[in-house]
């Protein structure tokens, strides 16, 4: 009995805000955004969409993929950075109740841009421990609303999306294993500094820039680089297979230079990494499911295919799931 993937889906806003639209109020070009990110534009959610509205619509999305009833999904996990509330209640809760996933218990997952990674390795063990029989995996996003448009140095780089994954026993496509890590150590190179337990909100100190995405991007960089190779090499060594043997490498869509140099490292070739961040930008836990959605429109995915992801991002942490399509 292996845990499967049994449908995906993805959900993106319908603006679409390009370079050039960003270049007419923050301090920025499109081909500087171009030639340091590979990013061309990305979506950015209605003012009365929340992280919930966009993980509500994927969901809808892969039951009606299986025609199935909301209330025959055990467990909800959402993994999100951008949440509806902060930390409670849970986005899962609220897509729990509005799909009407009537018997579904439900919680988010906080494992920054990996959190798909993680979320896809939490459904796989929960149904093959055999204590559920579906569970929906979602990454939903809205960045957007917790970047600083005054610092160019990140704004640029984010976009608003969300991407679900029915998993099942026996049912579609074979989750075989994941490999999961954190280097904590990495805690201050990507962080919202207040507003939690730590530093909790304060008026007369702190300033709205002090609850956004801060980010040190050539720490960042560096990190991402190094998290990808070993993803790659570790899940392969695992499988006991070569890296040329995955048809593809779905990376979190962070920023293609990232990707370049990884491929480079790896001694694969950029064509065997699936990318769609020019359209997207970086939708965090949203970009895996966005990215393997788009492979299926595209008609790019076949049976039988050894399908990589990896993930990496803020915690520092990262990690992949090997996947037989
Ligand atoms: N438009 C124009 N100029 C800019 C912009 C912008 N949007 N942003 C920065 N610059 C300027 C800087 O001010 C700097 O100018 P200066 O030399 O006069 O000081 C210059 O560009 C170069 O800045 P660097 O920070 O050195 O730029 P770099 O080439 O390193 O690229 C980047 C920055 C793209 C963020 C890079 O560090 C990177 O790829 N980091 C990885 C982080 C990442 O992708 N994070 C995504 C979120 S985290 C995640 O998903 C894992």
């Amino acid at each position: 009995m292996s845990a499967t993937i049994s449908a995906l889906a993805a959900y993106v806003p319908e603006r679409v805000v390009t370079n050039d639209d960003l270049a007419r109020t923050i301090d920025t070009s499109d081909e500087w955004i171009r030639s340091h990110t590979g990013i061309r534009e990305r979506r950015i959610a209605a003012p009365d969409q929340a992280a919930s509205d966009l993980a509500i619509e994927t969901a809808r999305l892969v039951l009606a993929q299986r025609d199935l009833p909301a209330d025959e999904v055990d467990l909800v996990v959402v993994a999100s950075s951008s949440p509806d509330y902060a930390n409670f209640p849970s986005v899962a809760s609220i897509v729990q109740d509005r799909i009407g996933a009537s018997r579904a218990g439900a919680f988010d997952l906080s494992a920054g841009c990996t959190g798909f990674v993680y979320a896809l390795e939490v459904g796989r063990s929960f149904v093959e421990a055999g204590s559920v029989n579906r569970v929906l995996v979602i990454g939903s996003e809205v960045l957007t609303r917790i970047t600083n448009w005054n610092d160019r140095n990140t704004c640029v780089l984010f976009g608003d999306g969300a991407g679900a994954a029915l998993v099942e026993r026996d049912a579609g496509h074979a989750v075989l294993h994941s490999w999961l890590q954190s280097k904590g150590s990495g805690d201050a190179a990507l962080i919202r500094p207040a507003g939690g337990t730590r530093t909790p909100f304060d008026p007369q100190v702190h300033t709205l820039a002090d609850m956004q995405i801060q980010m040190d991007g050539r720490r960042v960089y560096l990190f991402a680089v190094d998290a990808l190779v070993q993803s790659v090499r570790t899940l392969c060594e695992r499988e006991g297979i070569s890296p040329e043997d995955v048809s593809w490498i779905v990376p979190h869509q962070a920023n293609l230079r990232i990707i370049e140099a990884a491929a480079k490292r790896l001694g694969l070739p950029l064509d065997r990494f699936f990318t769609n961040l020019d359209r997207f930008a970086n939708t965090s836990a949203a970009s895996i499911p966005i990215a393997i959605d788009d492979m299926q429109q595209q008609g790019l995915l076949e049976e039988g295919q050894l399908i990589l992801t990896v993930g990496f991002g803020a915690g520092l942490s990262y990690g992949g799931n090997l996947i037989r399509w």
